[in-house]
């Protein structure tokens, strides 16, 4: 969703804001622009569409001051013009906005009978005239912000800049996502430490209803009364160059490629490679009291969103296999308006790449609320889920720009895996020689996964006989469903195809009904527990004319001889099965969206980060 970039310090702010704005393109937007100080006033460029028609529009534009604001906005309020586009600026209050304010029609009417007047249909031009308005009254910028906050409802980060302090920037934050980068004589806001990483390492991350002065060299965070805080900085390792292309593509393809080392990098801190036993470290607890944790809970919850919610769908039959406790799974937007039945005796985890997901962190907030014991699995350390949750687990796959999720997803996996090895054996339910076999599965799946991407160039050309089908019916089996059903969101959110995934026993209750030879049907079929069962599904759907596409292990003559394609994996452990069988899902929506032409980065519509509900 929306990307904020802001600026005070000696190097053009037009370069780093701009460059910082590119960082943040993978959250989604539809137009952006900038307010920077030239001649002592903020001079606003915006255009519509992609940073290229912004960058295009500054090329001629030249500004000598230090100060500057950026923005990416992702339209909520209003179409995705120029006129709606950010920075919005009012008698010298320049003014970005990401996130909604829930009273807009409220406001608006407010400050029409007040004589505004009112250029664009956001809800975020309507903040910058009540900083304006305020600014006028007390003279400072800090206090004209502290002031209109409790006239604000929704969930909303702001950056303000006002020409009369050419050295100051104020920012709040209250639901998405913003961090203070801090640096050497200078020092940025900006909505995603992505954005920052070329120019620093060191980072304040803000809790909700925080704001902060940055003056000259100075950084001041306060609560919105105003009161000082003491606000702790963190580090973060990752270079620049994760957050570059690489030569590849898009970065959709390098993540897809980075999977291997990603997977490894999830393993290695939780299994001894020489004795091939595993060991949960998880932070937040100590080790003594996770284990106890584990050891003493009997109900495992787990609420995510899109193909993190996926990725729990596979750790129920992780769990409930291994530990044999129930294992409940919700979709955060349903389970946060429900009224859920909780009892302490429940671990509750959220799963979330970004670790900022609205829905996902409402829901954790709601877990606690009720005092169950909370656990996040995030890839980005620091961001909101992660701070909420007591027990922290972490994916290890480095950033993650694709908007659609590749390589978290696998990690994830990963990591469940190692969470149910972990808690069965906390609970006393696993043979030792079972442990072993298991993690040695693990341990080889980052090598299966390399040989899988060596087929890519065979994938890519099954993926251009694909554009003729009406649809894509994903069917799996037990493990295999969930896989089904994210190889489909991989589907629609690519190549913009419809694209549904079935629990392949289902099929008979409706889908079949669909089924002709303008239908494809993707069915994952490893050699497992259900592959018998799956055959069948198989044969009913080829019966009724559908394409078949079916992955199966090895040369598999059965599947092959009833297949239009048949793309073989290796033999692993079914508790690998779905990471493999995830690797030719995402190559095949990957290459078929590239044929398409579509933009597999930033697929139309939708953001990485999803900060709004
Ligand atoms: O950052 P999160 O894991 O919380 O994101 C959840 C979903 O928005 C995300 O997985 C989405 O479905 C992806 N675009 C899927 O590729």
């Amino acid at each position: 969703m929306c990307g904020i970039v802001g600026y005070l310090g000696p190097l053009d702010p037009k370069d780093v804001i701009l460059q910082g704005l590119k960082k943040l393109e993978y959250r989604g937007y539809d137009s952006a622009g900038v307010a920077i100080l030239h001649n002592g006033v903020a001079k606003q460029v915006r255009a519509s569409g992609k940073l290229q028609a912004l960058e295009d529009k500054l090329k001629s534009e030249n500004f000598n001051g230090r100060l500057g604001i950026g923005h990416t906005r992702w339209a909520t309020h209003g179409a995705p013009t120029e006129r709606n586009a950010h920075p919005h600026q009012v008698d010298g209050i320049s003014l970005v906005h990401n996130g909604i304010i829930e009273n807009d029609q409220d406001l608006r009417d407010e400050l029409i009978k007040d004589g505004a007047k009112i250029l664009s249909d956001t809800d975020s031009e309507l903040v910058a005239h009540l900083v304006a308005r305020e600014v006028k009254k007390t003279n400072s910028l800090q206090q004209a912000v502290e002031n209109i906050l409790p006239k604000l409802r929704g969930a909303f980060s702001i950056v303000v800049i006002w020409n009369q302090s050419p050295d100051e920037m104020i920012a709040f934050k209250d639901g998405p996502p913003l961090v203070v980068g801090l640096g050497d004589k200078e020092n940025f806001f900006a909505s995603d430490v992505q954005a920052l990483l070329k120019y620093t390492k060191k980072f304040i991350y803000l809790d909700d209803r925080e704001i902060v002065r940055i003056h000259g060299q100075k950084v001041e965070v306060m609560t919105s009364a105003g009161q000082p805080i003491n606000k702790k900085s963190v580090e973060i390792n990752w270079s620049p160059d994760l957050v570059e292309k690489q030569g590849f593509a898009h970065y959709m393809l390098k993540e897809i490629y980075e999977q291997p080392r990603a997977v490894a990098a999830a393993l290695e801190s939780h299994i001894n490679a020489d004795t091939h036993r595993i060991q949960l470290k998880v932070e937040g607890p100590t080790a003594s009291e996770f284990t106890n944790l584990l050891k003493t809970t009997n109900r495992f919850m787990i609420v995510a969103c899109g193909t993190s919610y996926y990725a729990a769908q596979v750790a129920k039959y992780y769990i409930e296999s291994l530990v044999k406790i129930p294992v409940d799974v919700d979709i955060a937007s349903e389970f946060r308006y429900r009224s859920p039945i909780l009892d302490t005796n429940t671990l509750f985890m959220t799963i979330s790449q970004s670790g900022e997901t609205a829905d996902t962190l409402a829901a954790i907030r709601l877990a606690k609320e009720k005092g169950l014991k909370t656990m996040s699995l995030c890839n980005v350390r620091g961001s909101s889920i992660d701070r909420e949750a007591f027990v922290k687990l972490y994916m290890q796959s480095g950033p993650e720009i694709g908007v659609a999720s590749t390589k978290a997803f696998t990690s994830t996996l990963t990591l469940l895996a190692c969470l149910a090895l972990d808690w069965a054996k906390a609970k006393d339910q696993l043979k030792s020689e079972d442990e072993i076999k298991i993690v040695k599965a693990l341990l080889a799946a980052p090598s299966q996964i390399e040989g899988v991407l060596n087929y890519d160039k065979y994938f890519n050309e099954a993926s251009q006989k694909l554009k003729s089908y009406r649809g894509f019916l994903y069917m799996g089996r037990g493990s295999s469903f969930p896989i089904a059903m994210e190889g489909a969101l991989k589907m629609k959110e690519l190549a913009y195809l419809h694209a549904e995934g079935y629990a392949a026993g289902e099929m008979k209750h409706g889908p079949l009904a669909l089924i002709d030879e303008r239908m494809a049907i993707v069915m994952l079929c490893p050699q497992d527990q259900w592959y018998e069962k799956t055959v069948s599904n198989l044969e009913e759907a080829k019966a009724r004319g559908g394409q078949i596409i079916a992955l199966g292990t090895g040369e598999d003559e059965r599947l092959k001889s009833r297949s239009h394609f048949y793309l073989p994996l290796p033999k692993a452990h079914w508790m690998v099965n779905p990471i493999i069988s995830t690797i030719p899902l995402q190559l095949m929506s990957y290459h078929l969206a590239s044929h398409l032409g579509y933009d597999v980065d930033q697929p139309r519509n939708l953001a990485k980060s999803v900060t709004v509900e």
